[in-house]
Order: C-alpha cells, then structure tokens, then sequence
C-alpha cells in the first residue's frame, strides 16, 4: 500500500488540499469499517502526505456517526506517524474571534456516544493522556501560523477545547458552564481522535480555526450554519497554507514524539495469554 509520514484530516469547510500534487485516491478497508472518504495520498513540496476528510468529501456524516477508528487505523496503516487535524471551532473566550486560530494543548470530553478506543475485547490497556496532544508537533505547527503573518489572523498558542457530542449546538448555559471552567473553544470532534491517535502511537496536533463565538456572546445570540460555514471559507485558504507551511518544516526537522511510545507502559494483559 502507498504510504505517508504526515497526515492531515480536514473537518467542515475544509474538502480537499489544493496544493497537493500526484494525486493517488486509496479506498483503505480496515477492522473498524471504511473510513469517511478515500484518503487522497499526494506531494505537498515534495513531502507525501496523506488528507482525509473527516466528514467525507460531501459532508454527509455528523460527528456522533464518524467512523473515527477506521479513520485512525487507516492512517496508521498508511505509515502516518504526524497527523494534524484542521477543525472548525466556536469561541469561548472574547479574545479568541472569528478567523483566528487556536493551537489547543487541553481537552474536556462532553461527549455521550464515541468508541474511543481500540482496547478491549481481551485487551486491556490505559494510555497516558495528561497531555492529549503532542506539545512538540504543536510547537511545529504554531510556528509555522506564526510565521506566515496571516492578515486579520490572531494565533493563539494553547488553550482548552470542548469536545461535544452535537449536533446541536451548545445552550446558553451550558456555553457559560464550558467558559466558568476556563476552556477556550468548543468542537465536536478532535477528542476521540486525539485519544485513537495516542493509542496508535501517532503525534497529533489540533489546527483549531475559529468560525464563531457559540452562543454565551451577547452579540451572537445563536450560532447559525451559515454563520459557521461563511467564516470557514474565508480561513480555508490561510488553513492550506499553515498546512503547507507545517508539512515543510516536519519534513526538515521531524520532531520528537512522547506519542510514539505511549503504549511502551499502557498494556496490562498479557499478551502471550490474551485470547
Ligand atoms: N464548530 C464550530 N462552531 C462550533 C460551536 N459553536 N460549537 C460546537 N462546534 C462548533
């Protein structure tokens, strides 16, 4: 099977990477099912990476039907070992607007209806997940937005992201609980896969992109699709470019990763013994 170092999962508004080159379309079976989408396997500056889009290129699937350890297991099977995960995100926090970006270092997990493990069955493990995202494919990542000087764009490094189960957004109060607990932004999707990626021994670093101010923001009374989509679209192209910008520096200096040996202590059975 083609293989790729990096990989890269677009959530709303983000389909498809227009910079990619030799592109080569993979239908990955896994045990969990098929992914989203195909994964597109192609040469960004000369880097092979492999994009997946998270909610299939025609956005068909919601959050709580994403089949997230088929997604990870695919990537891994592809050789990914550096995987960033480009997502829409509501604001909790006022200095946190639309268009900018948030490189999130904590997660709090509201969600009710994810298998986020591939443990079990015979196997026990515990991952560690004190740091759920690799903070040096972070630095990498937060870098690279930095260094672009993106117009109109705030990067701001670190952060607490609320994963939720949706589809429907979030209620006044349950916005101003998230934002009494200090969390900066509000997503459906990155914690599964964060907690998958640990598992699977994959660095992952979330490329949080601000669409809106959820609901708790007196001058955004509710959170609209349109709304979400119309700011998505204008940061999609700055998006491709930290992307860009990211791939370039991995493939340079590819950076160490606690990820890589998360499971070194985290299996209990014996594995001789598991059935
Ligand atoms: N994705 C984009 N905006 C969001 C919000 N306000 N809540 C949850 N997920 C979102």
């Amino acid at each position: 099977m083609a293989q790729a170092n990096i990989g890269i999962i677009g959530g709303s508004g983000l389909y498809k990477m227009d910079a990619l080159k030799d592109i080569e379309e993979v239908q990955v079976q896994t045990p969990f099912g098929m992914p989203s989408d195909a994964l597109i396997l192609g040469t960004l500056d000369g880097t092979r990476v492999a994009f997946l889009a998270r909610h299939g290129r025609n956005h068909t699937l919601l959050p709580s039907e994403l089949p997230f350890r088929a997604n990870i297991y695919a990537m891994k099977q592809l050789g990914v070992e550096y995987l960033i995960s480009a997502s829409a995100v509501g604001s909790l926090k006022e200095e946190a607007k639309p268009l900018d970006m948030v490189v999130p270092d904590q997660f709090i997990d509201r969600t009710k209806n994810r298998v986020s493990t591939f443990f079990g069955e015979g196997i026990v493990a515990h991952i560690a997940f004190g740091e759920p995202i690799c903070k040096n494919l972070s630095g990498v990542l937060a870098d690279a937005i930095a260094s672009l000087n993106l117009p109109e764009v705030t990067l701001h490094r670190g952060g607490t992201y609320v994963c939720m189960e949706g589809p429907a957004f979030s209620t006044k109060a349950e916005s101003n609980l998230y934002r009494s607990w200090g969390a900066t932004i509000i997503g459906m999707t990155n914690l599964p896969e964060a907690k998958l990626a640990r598992e699977a021994e994959i660095a992952y670093a979330t490329l949080a992109l601000v669409t809106d101010y959820d609901c708790w923001h007196p001058d955004h009374d509710s959170v609209t699709v349109e709304m979400v989509i119309g700011n998505l679209q204008r940061n999609a192209v700055n998006a491709q470019k930290v992307i860009q910008e990211t791939v370039r520096r991995l493939s340079e200096n590819p950076p160490h990763s606690d990820a890589h040996s998360a499971l070194n202590y985290a299996i209990l059975t014996q594995l001789d013994k598991a059935p």
